[in-house]
């Protein structure tokens, strides 16, 4: 069996992982990969966004079956290519992408379809954009429509701030194309979880939750990034009353917007993220991603060490159709700390060597996301987030300590990583319940 890897990010590093800890005479190639990525297969020159040339790849490798790890491939299309070839292809076409590419779609969908969602409107013109801000009152969010990089919704404290962000996306251009559309949207309070789903576009298996952290500083400060961290399970959603809420999401969130996409000729194959927001008046979601988050993935994934993942994804891209399973659950913790480059996130430096720790603890595992080997074969890095540390244990506070430990011991100059990842979890578990 060979299997194509789309993507070189510490996401993509945990995809390979899980795949060859499921089949071990699995080939992998990967497009670009990373040096993570080649300790398991090959790694081959070519960007995930060239779509064109990651078609002639396909078509001269060969392989069983491909899975896409970013959204910028989905949303060139490269699922729609594929299936044209009759090459095996994991994920949406972009139509079904712009459940994450649009966040106009996305909300109109859910508004259609009954979707728990928070009110917002649409606007273009930025003196309406900012009537609505004042209408609905700080805090309020402003968000761009498009992909904007992770950096496309301002979560605003005041009125003045949110006509501001109007002004950046809509008069002044900031996110190009992708602000020319602005959502408008009521501020939501609660805690966050990231939903998983795998499938066939009619059924689904519903992945343990997991929660992110996306600031980049201790106690939630500093500015929002990709995610500093991630971890599974999710206690608050492990009780009966957290399955039950979990059930309901299926009903009041999956079944619909599956269907809503079927309805609208878009059928959604792949694995659809739901950003969820727990209030006090329900789940709520904060919106769709058509792909694997990121860095929950490198924690959900060794969470789920010994659940066929691998296969489920494999029959949907191969047979287009998921095989009936119960929905799995891990088997003890897992935490994932990220370390970032100096700079990240709005300016990652580039090329400061990387010191990785000489013994790595059993249940340790280090993903690559921002690496590279210099022209001298040292690993030096190459992006915002660096390497993603991700510890299992048979505790959470295991884990988490496995994680923070291992982490610190990746060194590089002006490395920059969160010392309290998972501290929700850790007081939650605290708690007398
Ligand atoms: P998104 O890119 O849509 O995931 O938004 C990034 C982050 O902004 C989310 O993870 C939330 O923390 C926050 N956010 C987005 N929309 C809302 C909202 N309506 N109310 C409160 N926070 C929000
Ligand atoms: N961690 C959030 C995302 O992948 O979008």
């Amino acid at each position: 069996m060979k299997v194509l890897i789309i993507g070189g990010g510490g996401r993509e590093h945990a995809l390979a992982w899980k795949l060859r800890r499921e089949e071990a005479g699995l080939e992998i190639v990967a497009a670009p990969g990373n040096p993570g990525i080649a300790q398991l297969g090959r790694c081959v020159p070519v960007a995930a966004s060239d779509v064109e040339a990651l078609v002639a790849l396909a078509e001269s490798e060969r392989p069983d079956w491909t899975l896409v790890g970013p959204e910028a491939p989905l949303a060139a299309g490269i699922v729609d290519r594929f299936r044209e070839r009759g090459l095996p292809i994991f994920g949406p076409t972009a139509a079904a992408a712009e459940i994450e590419t649009s966040k106009a779609f996305a909300k109109q969908l859910m508004v259609d379809a009954g979707v728990p969602t928070a009110r917002a409107e649409l606007h273009t013109d930025a003196a309406a954009a900012k009537e609505a801000v004042r209408r609905f009152g700080a805090p309020v969010v402003v968000k761009a429509s498009g992909l904007a990089a992770g950096k496309g919704v301002i979560v605003a404290q005041t009125v003045e701030d949110a006509e501001r962000a109007v002004d950046f996306m809509l008069v002044e251009g900031g996110f190009g194309v992708a602000g020319a559309e602005v959502l408008v949207e009521e501020f939501m309070v609660g805690e966050e979880a990231s939903c998983f789903f795998l499938t066939d576009g009619t059924s689904w298996i519903a992945l343990p939750p997991a929660q992110d952290h996306k600031r980049l500083e201790d106690h939630d400060r500093g500015p929002n990034t990709g995610g500093m961290g991630a971890y599974a399970p999710v206690s608050l959603l492990e009780t009966d009353d957290g399955r039950a809420l979990l059930a309901g999401v299926e009903r009041s969130v999956v079944e619909p917007t599956l269907r809503a996409m079927r309805e609208r000729g878009r059928p959604f194959t792949g694995l659809l993220y739901a950003g969820l927001m727990l209030t006090p008046d329900g789940p709520q979601v904060v919106e769709f991603n058509c792909r694997f988050g990121d860095p929950e993935t490198q924690a959900l994934l060794p969470f789920l060490d010994g659940v066929p993942v691998g296969a489920w994804m494999r029959a949907i891209a191969v047979d287009g159709e998921l095989p009936a399973a119960a929905a799995p659950g891990g088997s003890s913790a897992a935490v994932t700390t990220v370390v970032a480059a100096a700079g990240y996130p709005d300016r990652p430096r580039t090329g400061d060597p990387i010191a990785l720790p000489e013994q790595v603890p059993e249940g340790v595992y280090l993903f690559h996301a921002g690496t590279a080997l210099d022209p001298d074969g040292r690993l030096v890095t190459a992006g915002g987030r660096v390497l993603a540390v991700t510890a299992v244990a048979d505790t959470f506070e295991r884990a988490r300590a496995l994680s923070r430990t291992t982490a610190a011991q990746v060194q590089f100059a002006g490395r920059q990583y969160r010392t309290d990842i998972g501290w929700r979890e850790a007081e939650r578990r605290r708690e007398p319940s």
